[in-house]
């Protein structure tokens, strides 16, 4: 896979400013004890930036915001040129927007964004994130954990996984209508227990603002532990389901990309060795982590057999 790294002159300024505007910002309040202020200033300007989780602590360099933003996987805008998804979205609206909950659950229903990012405390936490293409980036995303939302419709005991569902509107993705081999919606799954975990999260604001539609607004997953495209983006649809669903690129090709698709630098993907990750927008190479950094939160899911 080929990667242009943008040359410096070639960020625009509006892109390059809000991001420092935002670690500015973080920096002279934190600097001057003013967390207060900062949560009457986070009132006024809707829930964003969300209180910060300093748990998730990452030892290398926040990716910048211009790259995160700018070179995305995101095949229903653009199956193959990640840097033109940005310049697709335009057409497509995000809000208001509702997510169905049905399935195996006592309390199933209708809840739109605008009502959960008020119902779930949300919080911001940086994650390492890796796309099994390897290039990987570490960024703070917004959100709330799926535990939570899961728990509000109250599943039934036979609920053994959670089945993803992506907005199906070719009219307002046009790589839909690029690309119209794939099998869409675009749909992913968890097992119960991994939908669960305190790592899951759905997520609705990256650095500190509402998440961008290229990268999955209003709504998506973010499982940092597994291949990014298990972090089904722009989900309309959350169904509680007895058997293992079907996912998009198991079907397209499952010798490939297996259900669990787990990060690990010892078990290569057909076409690309695992071993290292590339961070976005350097490229600079790393060894990849074994769940990606992510072993003391996951581990024990797992008896080895999972793919
Ligand atoms: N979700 C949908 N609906 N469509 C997609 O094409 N791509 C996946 C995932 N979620 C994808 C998706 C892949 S391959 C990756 S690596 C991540 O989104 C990329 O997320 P990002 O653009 O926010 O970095």
């Amino acid at each position: 896979m080929l990667i242009r790294i943008p040359k410096g002159w070639e960020i625009p300024e509006r892109e390059a400013t809000p991001e420092s505007a935002y670690y500015n910002r973080r920096q002279i309040l934190a600097a001057a004890g003013l967390g207060l202020l900062g949560e009457s200033l986070g009132a006024a300007t809707g829930p964003y930036p969300a209180k910060h989780n300093d748990e998730f602590k990452v030892d290398i360099a926040t990716t910048p915001e211009f790259a995160a933003t700018g070179y995305n996987n995101y095949y229903e805008f653009h199956p193959t040129d990640k840097e033109a998804v940005k310049n697709n979205v335009g057409a497509f609206v995000t809000s208001p927007w509702a997510v169905e909950v049905s399935g195996l659950c006592n309390k199933p229903g209708k809840f739109e964004v605008e009502d959960l990012i008020k119902k779930f405390p949300l919080e911001e936490r940086v994650y390492r994130f890796r796309c099994v293409e390897r290039w990987a980036m570490v960024v703070p995303w917004t959100g709330f954990l799926l535990k939570d939302w899961i728990k509000a419709v109250d599943p039934k005991a036979e609920a053994k996984f959670v089945a993803f569902t992506t907005a199906n509107k070719p009219k307002e993705m046009p790589g839909i209508k690029m690309a119209p081999w794939y099998p869409w919606p675009y749909t992913e799954g968890l097992r119960m227990d991994e939908a669960m975990n305190p790592l899951t999260m759905v997520v609705t604001g990256l650095y500190g603002k509402p998440l961008p539609r290229q990268n999955g607004a209003p709504i998506r997953i973010i499982t940092p532990w597994k291949y990014g495209y298990k972090s089904i983006k722009s989900i309309v649809k959350l169904e509680l389901v007895k058997s293992q669903p079907p996912t998009l690129w198991n079907k397209v090709q499952p010798e490939e990309y297996g259900f669990y698709s787990n990060i690990n630098p010892k078990q290569p993907h057909p076409r690309w060795s695992q071993a290292v990750e590339q961070l976005i927008p350097t490229m600079e190479r790393r060894p990849t982590l074994l769940y990606n950094g992510y072993e003391k939160y996951v581990a024990g899911l797992y008896n080895g057999k999972e793919h």
